[in-house]
């Protein structure tokens, strides 16, 4: 070792775990950010796609109720794009969908089908009867029966409260329209809304082939 060693050498990361543990942690957040920042502005990511609104109260509830009776840990809502998803499902996910979203749903799990796109996949009966006992029309199926859902009215005095959280977020709804939101909910049950928010999952693109609008943005460009 040479008397005038300098204070910082590669051998003194190599050899002192703290100082490996940070500058492995430095260098690892500048590629992160690197690839997270700009998608904060990127409008791509940040301005709802042609189609997509804000939920109506109703879609709003069967969303939350979507969440609390856990769907997402066995259906995801994000369509890949891979050529077997897409013949499947249809158009892949995009970023400009979920822009209304909070929390995201997109998921991981797959134990039943993707839902990106299953708005008017079923009529309305087939998703009640479906919720109260999947095996009545799928005798195979694994899926829990939610029969309460049918039997509990929607609570409406609290979207006023859920719609202005949104908002906070950046979810544009206007005064008069967190004003009229119970009224929409009076005499609804849980079950109502839970279908008009799978109904209304992904119709944006519902007849949009993706092979087709690839095509024509490629043409565009
Ligand atoms: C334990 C896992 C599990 C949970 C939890 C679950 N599902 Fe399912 N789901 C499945 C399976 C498996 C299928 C495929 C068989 C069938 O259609 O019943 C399915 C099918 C579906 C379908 C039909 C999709 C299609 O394209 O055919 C819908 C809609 C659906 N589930 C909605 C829901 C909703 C809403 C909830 C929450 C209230 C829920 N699921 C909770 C497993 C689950």
């Amino acid at each position: 070792m040479s008397e005038n060693r300098r204070f910082f050498t590669h051998e003194t990361l190599e050899k002192n775990i703290g100082w490996l543990i940070v500058c492995t942690i430095l260098v690892v957040s500048i590629a992160g950010l690197v690839q997270i920042v700009p998608l904060f502005f990127q409008h791509s990511t940040t301005k709802p796609e042609a189609g997509i609104t804000p939920y109506s109260p109703l879609r709003l509830m069967g969303r939350d109720i979507y969440i609390r009776e856990g769907c997402v840990g066995c259906h995801s809502q994000q369509v890949r794009t891979l050529q077997a998803e897409v013949e499947r499902y249809g158009h892949y996910s995009t970023a400009g969908e979920a822009v209304y979203d909070h929390p995201f749903l997109w998921g991981s799990k797959r134990t039943g089908p993707d839902l990106a796109r299953v708005g008017g996949r079923y009529s309305d009966d087939w998703q009640r009867v479906h919720l109260r006992n999947p095996r009545d029309l799928v005798p195979e199926s694994v899926m829990p029966s939610y029969p309460w859902l049918e039997r509990t009215a929607l609570r409406t005095d609290d979207i006023a409260a859920r719609m202005q959280a949104l908002r906070r977020l950046g979810v544009p709804y206007s005064d008069a329209e967190i004003a009229d939101a119970p009224e929409q909910l009076a005499g609804k049950t849980e079950e109502d809304a839970l279908v008009a928010y799978l109904q209304g999952l992904g119709i944006n693109k519902r007849n949009v082939r993706a092979d087709v609008a690839a095509a024509a943005a490629l043409a565009k460009e």
